[in-house]
C-alpha cells in the first residue's frame, strides 16, 4: 500500500546495493514549500514511508627522542573485517552506537525553538523519515519539481550510503527550560540525565556546550556525513535551530586495528567489547533502571578537547608513553608486550616506582580503578585549523596554533557511574592535562530505536 500523498520512494523493493547512487525520484508531486507545513505532515510521510519501503603551546624544546620499535605482536581489537555499505537504521537501539567508528563525524547540537509539543513531534517524525533513507543512500527527502524549493541539496547524488548512521539524543532543554515545562515533558526527565558538574580545568564556551538535541551523524565519506547532519538541520529550520557542530575524522589503519588519535596513541584499546551483550547490557543499555522510553538507549557525553599539539610533539616518547601509561607503537600497557594485554598496576621498577605511573591516564581511567566503571568511547580526532597566539610571557612567541584535538564522545548506561565517575579523578590528577583544554561539553539521553512505522522518541511523546 503506498499512501497518495508520498512520492514513491525509489529505494522500494528492497535495499539499494551497497555501490547504488542515490537517486533523486523523478516522479510524485510537489512537497509543499513551506517548512513548517511540511514538518506537521511528518506523520503522513513516516506512515508512507514505511509502506513504501521494502526493502596548546610549550617553550622548553626536550631533545628528540626516536621512536621504539615495535614489540610484541598486536593483539587484534574487535571490529569488523568487511564493514557493511550500509547500516540498518531501524533496531532495539540507534545505530552509531555500538557501529564499529565510520571514518567522519558530524556531532551538532540543536536549540528547539519549537512553541508547542506537537511542532517536536513532527520534527522527530521527519527527521526519522530522513535518517532511514540517509542511511540507504537515498536523498533525505523526495525531490520536488523543478519549480519547487529544492528539499535535499543534492551534492551527494552519485555516491553510496557509506555506512551511514544518525544518532539523535535529548538535552535537558528539551524537558524543561529556565524552569519553564515548555513541552509538557518536565516530570519525565530522566534522573541519569543531570546537570554536568563543573571539572577543575575546564573552560567550556557556553555557545560551543549543551543544546536540545544532539545529532551524530557518521559516515565513511565526509561529505554524505555533513550532507545528512546539513539535510536534518535543513528540515528543522523554524523548529530546531543549530547551535554548535564539529566534525572528527578516523585514519584508515585497517581492519581490525585499533585507531590512532593526534597524540599518535591507539585509541579504543580499553573498550568493552561490543559483540559482548553482556558487557553492553551492564554498561551501555539502559536497563529497567531507566524510564521505559530510555530502555534500550543510552547517554552520551560529548567533548570537544583541544590538545597542545605543538607542545606534546617535543616530548620525548618515553615521557608520552608515562602520560598514557602505554606504548606508543605497540599500545601495549607499560610493562607488557601486547595491546590486549591487561596492564599491572602493582608492578614496580627496580628504584620501586609504579611502572605504570599513579598519574598516567590509562591507570586512572581503568575499570578496576574505578570501583567497575566503564564506558564505550567513541571519539574522533578533530583539526579546525589554526589560531593565532601571541604569548605575554618571554620570550613572546607569536604565531599560529593548531585548534585540533580529540572529539571525545563516550556512551553509557548512567553518565553518574560512568563519565562523571571515572572523570572526577581523572580532571584532577591525569598528567594529559597539561596538554588538554576542554572547551566544549554536552549531555544527552539518546532513546532506544525505532521500529518501522515509529518515530525516534516516540515512547517518550506517546507513553504507552
Ligand atoms: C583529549 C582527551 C583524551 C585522549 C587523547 C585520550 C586518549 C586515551 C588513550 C590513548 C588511551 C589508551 C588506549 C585505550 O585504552 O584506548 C585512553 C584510554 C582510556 N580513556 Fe582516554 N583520552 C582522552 C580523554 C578521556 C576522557 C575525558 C575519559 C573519560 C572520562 C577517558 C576515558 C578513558 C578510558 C575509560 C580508557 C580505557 C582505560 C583502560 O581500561 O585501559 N579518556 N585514552
Amino acid at each position: 500500500m503506498s499512501d497518495p500523498a508520498v512520492p514513491t520512494d525509489p529505494g522500494a523493493g528492497g535495499p539499494p546495493s551497497p555501490t547504488a547512487p542515490r537517486t533523486t525520484a523523478a516522479a510524485g508531486p510537489p512537497v509543499d514549500a513551506g517548512r513548517r507545513s511540511f514538518l506537521l505532515s511528518g506523520a503522513a510521510l513516516l506512515a508512507g514511508a514505511v509502506a513504501a519501503r521494502r526493502g596548546p603551546t610549550g617553550l622548553v624544546s626536550p631533545p628528540a627522542t626516536p621512536l621504539p620499535p615495535a614489540t610484541g605482536t598486536v593483539q587484534p581489537m574487535a571490529a569488523p573485517t568487511t564493514p557493511p555499505a550500509t547500516e540498518p537504521f531501524y533496531g532495539v537501539h540507534q545505530s552509531g552506537i555500538t557501529t564499529s567508528a565510520q571514518k567522519h563525524t558530524c556531532f551538532a547540537a540543536f536549540d528547539l525553538v519549537a512553541t508547542s509539543r506537537a511542532e517536536v513531534i513532527a520534527l522527530l517524525k521527519a527527521w526519522t523519515i530522513a535518517a532511514e533513507r540517509l542511511s540507504r543512500g537515498l536523498p533525505a527527502t523526495v525531490a520536488a519539481d523543478a519549480q519547487g524549493p529544492a528539499i535535499d541539496s543534492g551534492d551527494v547524488l552519485e555516491l553510496a550510503a557509506s555506512r551511514l548512521t544518525v544518532t539523535v539524543g535529548f538535552g535537558a532543554g528539551l524537558f524543561s527550560q529556565a524552569g519553564t515545562d515548555r513541552f509538557g515533558l518536565a516530570a519525565q526527565r530522566p534522573a541519569a540525565l543531570v546537570d554536568m558538574p563543573a571539572f577543575p580545568g575546564d573552560q567550556l564556551v557556553a555557545e560551543w556546550s549543551g543544546g536540545d538535541i544532539s545529532v551524530q551523524v557518521c559516515a565513511d565519506d565526509a561529505q554524505v556525513a555533513f550532507h545528512g547532519l546539513r539535510q536534518l538541520a535543513h528540515l528543522g529550520e523554524g523548529t530546531a535551530q543549530l547551535r554548535w557542530l564539529q566534525n572528527g575524522f578516523l585514519a584508515d589503519f585497517g581492519p581490525n586495528a585499533t585507531v590512532r588519535n593526534l597524540m599518535g596513541f591507539k585509541d579504543g584499546t580499553g573498550n568493552p567489547a561490543v559483540a559482548d551483550p553482556t558487557l553492553m547490557d551492564a554498561h551501555v543499555w539502559v536497563g529497567a533502571e531507566g524510564p521505559a522510553w530510555m530502555q534500550g538507549g543510552t547517554y552520551v557525553v560529548a567533548r570537544r578537547s583541544r590538545i597542545a599539539l605543538e607542545h606534546w610533539d617535543r616530548m620525548p616518547v618515553a615521557f608520552q608513553e608515562q602520560t598514557f601509561g602505554r606504548q606508543k607503537r605497540s599500545g601495549a600497557p607499560l610493562g607488557k608486550k601486547l595491546e590486549g594485554d591487561n596492564p599491572d598496576f602493582d608492578a614496580v621498577d627496580a628504584d620501586g616506582n609504579p611502572v605504570i605511573p599513579e598519574n598516567a591516564h590509562m591507570r586512572l581511567a581503568h575499570h578496576l580503578n574505578n570501583d567497575g566503571a566503564r564506558i564505550l568511547r567513541r571519539s574522533y580526532n578533530y583539526q579546525n585549523g589554526a589560531n593565532l597566539v601571541a604569548e605575554r610571557w618571554p620570550p613572546w612567541h607569536q604565531g599560529l596554533e593548531y585548534d585540533a584535538g580529540l572529539l571525545f564522545v563516550c556512551y553509557q548506561k548512567d553518565p553518574r557511574s560512568g563519565f562523571i565517575k571515572i572523570f572526577t579523578q581523572m580532571a584532577k590528577f591525569d598528567m594529559m592535562n597539561q596538554f588538554v583544554t576542554n572547551l566544549s561539553s554536552g549531555l544527552f539521553a539518546c532513546p532506544r530505536g525505532a521500529k518501522p512505522g515509529e518515530y525516534l522518541g516516540q515512547h517518550l511523546f506517546e507513553p504507552a
